[in-house]
């Protein structure tokens, strides 16, 4: 097990790596089931109100999809098609857009791209079908860094037609905050020079909107956890002390089933993993889920605490891990066009520990390809041809990481650092640490404009996206 550095989180103690934090401070797709009708959900964006962290802290004030953070879990099967009637009761514009989700560009929610904002007191009404299965969310495209920061994001669960056989399907939607000592939302959204480093790393992290102490499981028992990243900066590395998870899925997209490198299951912003979970110590026995992605600052994310019930099964269920994989088109490597997304910019490598005066080092901004898109620059950095096949080698030429995100596609990762990778994972957005390249490839089968950015807020607000259109 790792060595926690970090502090312990608790009710008592929640802010993760204080110190460290300190120092940072002071600086249209046709369906089969397309022919029953829509199933409607309801949406409000609205200031609210939730006990992120529990007594003896106050509760926080939010901005919710609700009155609850996250927001509802939507829930529908492979096929069906969804309505979601949207109300902005917020006192600025607002869009939804399903990440992940293989949506007409319409449907999209990028602001200025695919529709305008939808204004304080507008209502809006999102409507498509879900072709594939999967772990998804959904999160505000407008001011993202705010409103996702203060609490706007929930989970959008396509269940297969065929499940997985487990014993509980866990959803933990994991939040990160940056919170003052009365559990108040630190309001320095946009901090300039932290937007040239990792990006607005909060000091409280959430599972499913609440600061987490126990998880109770039952021995014996086989969980589905899903994992989604819905933190607008914080990257997780999540270590289960004890146990032995099989990732099943990623991105929402079936893979074949392995254990993580190292046992570390890494994720970075808005990405998924879908993990199966064998309970198999003793009753009684508690164990720690550890996030270890930043050196030196691991802490505890929370605890599995065995109850006293009987052991439920002797050895591990016997049902297969492995899903049916969804509906993307295989892009034809042989005769894929090739291009080349080069990441630029941030703070430079030198001196990134001692930040004091570093300010007017190295450049501020964030591009792709040299284009740095602040304001609505919507110009395509690309245009692709509807139904071919392409390789994007998503270059980080920066000395931080970034998962980087194409909306209406999902793609697969065929190379990492020019090496083929070993699962050819279906991904929507993909991680990239520094000076690495990953090489995806795709059929551009959606028509549309569609973005392609950092999915760190405040990298994307700081210039890290283009659109590539696809016609
Ligand atoms: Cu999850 Cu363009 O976003
Ligand atoms: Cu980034």
């Amino acid at each position: 097990m790792p060595t926690i550095s970090g502090l312990t989180l608790d009710r008592r103690s929640f802010l993760v790596g204080s110190t460290s934090l300190a120092a940072a401070l002071s600086l249209p797709r046709e369906s089969a089931g397309a022919i029953a009708p829509p199933k409607e959900f309801t949406l409000s964006a609205a200031p609210g109100r939730v006990p992120l962290v529990g007594p003896p802290y106050p509760e926080t004030d939010v901005w919710s999809y609700d009155g609850s953070v996250p927001g509802p879990e939507i829930r529908v099967r492979q096929g069906e098609r969804l309505r979601i009637a949207v109300n902005n009761r917020l006192s600025q514009g607002t869009t939804i857009h399903w990440h992940g989700v293989r949506v007409p560009n319409a449907m999209d929610g990028v602001p200025h791209l695919t529709q305008e904002p939808i204004r304080a007191g507008d209502n809006f009404v999102y409507e498509f079908d879900v072709p594939d299965a999967g772990t998804y969310w959904y999160h505000p495209h407008h001011h993202s860094a705010e409103q996702v920061g203060r609490g706007l994001s929930g989970a959008l669960i396509v269940e297969e037609t065929e499940p997985l056989q487990v014993d509980r399907d866990l959803v933990w939607v994991l939040g990160d905050w940056r919170l003052a000592r009365d559990a108040s939302i630190v309001g320095d959204f946009g901090n300039r020079m932290e937007a040239t480093m990792a990006g607005r790393i909060g000091n409280t992290v959430t599972i499913n909107g609440r600061v987490p102490n126990t998880i109770r499981v039952r021995s014996g028992e086989r969980l589905r956890l899903r994992l989604i990243n819905a933190a607008p900066a914080r990257i997780f590395g999540l270590e289960f002390a004890g146990h032995r998870p099989l990732i099943v899925a990623l991105d929402g997209q079936p893979i074949e089933p392995h254990e993580p490198p190292g046992g570390r299951v890494v994720l970075g912003p808005a990405m998924r993993a879908d993990l199966v979970l064998d309970m198999t110590r003793e009753p009684g026995a508690t164990t720690a889920v550890i996030d270890s992605f930043y050196r030196d600052r691991a802490y505890r994310l929370v605890d599995f605490a065995y109850t006293d019930e009987p052991r439920l099964r002797d050895h591990p269920l016997d049902a297969p891990s492995r899903m049916r994989a969804n509906t993307m088109p295989e892009p034809d490597l042989d005769n894929a066009e090739r291009h080349i997304a080069t990441l630029e910019g941030g703070m430079s490598g030198r001196g990134i520990m001692g930040m004091g005066g570093m300010m007017g080092m190295g450049g501020m901004g964030w591009s792709i390809n040299g284009v740095s898109a602040i304001g609505h620059n919507m110009r395509p950095m690309l245009s692709l041809a509807r139904g071919r096949s392409y390789i994007l080698s998503v270059r980080n030429e920066t000395a931080w990481h970034h998962p980087v995100h194409l909306h209406g596609h999902s793609f697969r990762v065929i190379a990492r650092n020019g090496k083929p990778t070993r699962y050819r994972e279906w991904l929507d957005t993909v991680l990239v640490p520094p000076r690495e390249q990953a090489d995806i490839a795709f059929v551009a089968d959606n028509p549309g404009d569609w973005m392609f950015h950092c999915h760190i807020l405040d990298h994307q607000d700081g210039g890290m996206m283009a659109v590539i259109r696809v016609a």
